[in-house]
């Protein structure tokens, strides 16, 4: 494996993986890898013949109030996993790279970042399809791996790379989670041992949704309401979002179909988790 830093190494090293004629996969992440992560990088492995994996901590995703400075962090653990991986390269851009300090330009996808996560965390999309947009530009991709676990990035990171009419294959990850079902995640560390048994309310309102649907239930009001009681039944819980929406435009249900996603946003203690589940399979 490979370790690049500077921004011009990386393409340099793309224009030549590219002119080899072989394929080349981007998984971008935010390090601190877990299992989630590495079954992205298996999965590119799979679809093409050279994987590059980024690693930037993107500060221009976090809110003023939000965790930059206590995100977690292990580069030398990290880069242990991703050669384990057998990756190609391992992508560290530095911040003041990546943003100088006269650095102007924003990358916004309008109506699909208006809702769930785009409603709590104003400019957080657009920190993220701006930095997706660098990244594609440096690595030069023809496919891009990302999580179903971030459901609405995924869905906003394929918008912008159709109506921007990028040629870049965008491949969804279905969510890896803990035995005990909890979705895994980098925050997760944030958990003290009695909130991370409370986290799995999560787990127990997807479930609950799964069978509620099976048998018949298609309101979604009813639905949320239910989820609500499983969720707030836990002291020290609070709700961001419960919602029911089209898996496809992301607009909110009140009937339940097969196109429906339920997506969660909870704070545990002080720790923000998102969770979702399509109700049709
Ligand atoms: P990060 O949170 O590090 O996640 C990197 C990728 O891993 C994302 O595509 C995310 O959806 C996926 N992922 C995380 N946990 C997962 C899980 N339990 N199962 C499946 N996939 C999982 O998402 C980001 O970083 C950033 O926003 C980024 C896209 C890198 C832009 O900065």
């Amino acid at each position: 494996m490979q370790t690049i830093r500077q921004l011009a190494d990386m393409t340099r090293c793309s224009n030549e993986i590219i002119a080899s004629g072989s394929s080349l996969a981007l998984v971008p992440t935010m390090g601190y890898f877990h299992e989630g992560h590495l079954s992205l990088m298996r999965l590119a492995r799979r679809l093409a013949d050279r994987v590059v994996v980024s690693l930037f901590v993107n500060s221009m995703q976090f809110g003023p109030n939000e965790d930059l400075s206590s995100y977690p962090r292990d580069l030398e653990r990290d880069s242990r996993m991703a050669a384990d991986e057998k990756i190609d390269v391992l992508f560290l851009p530095t911040d003041r790279d990546m943003y100088s300090s006269d650095f102007n330009a924003r990358v916004r996808v309008d109506g699909f970042t208006d809702t769930l996560c785009g409603n709590q965390r104003p400019g957080h999309f657009e920190g993220v399809t701006t930095v997706v947009t660098k990244l594609f530009n440096i690595v030069k991709p023809n496919i891009a791996v990302f999580g179903q676990k971030d459901f609405q990035q995924l869905r906003v990171i394929a918008k912008m790379v159709r109506d921007l009419n990028w040629d870049i294959e965008i491949v969804g990850h279905p969510i890896v989670r803990e035995d005990d079902g909890l979705a895994m995640s980098s925050r997760n560390t944030y958990l003290s041992s009695e909130e991370r048994g409370k986290a799995l309310c999560l787990y127990k309102a997807i479930q609950h949704a799964k069978t509620r649907f099976e048998s018949g239930l298609t309101d979604a009001e009813l639905l949320k309401f239910e989820i609500r009681d499983i969720i707030l039944a836990n002291s020290g819980v609070s709700v961001d979002y419960i919602s029911v929406v089209d898996k496809d435009n992301l607009s909110d249900r009140e009937e339940i179909d097969s196109n429906s996603v339920l997506a969660l946003a909870v704070k545990v203690g002080q720790t923000r988790l998102i969770d979702n589940c399509f109700l049709g399979k």
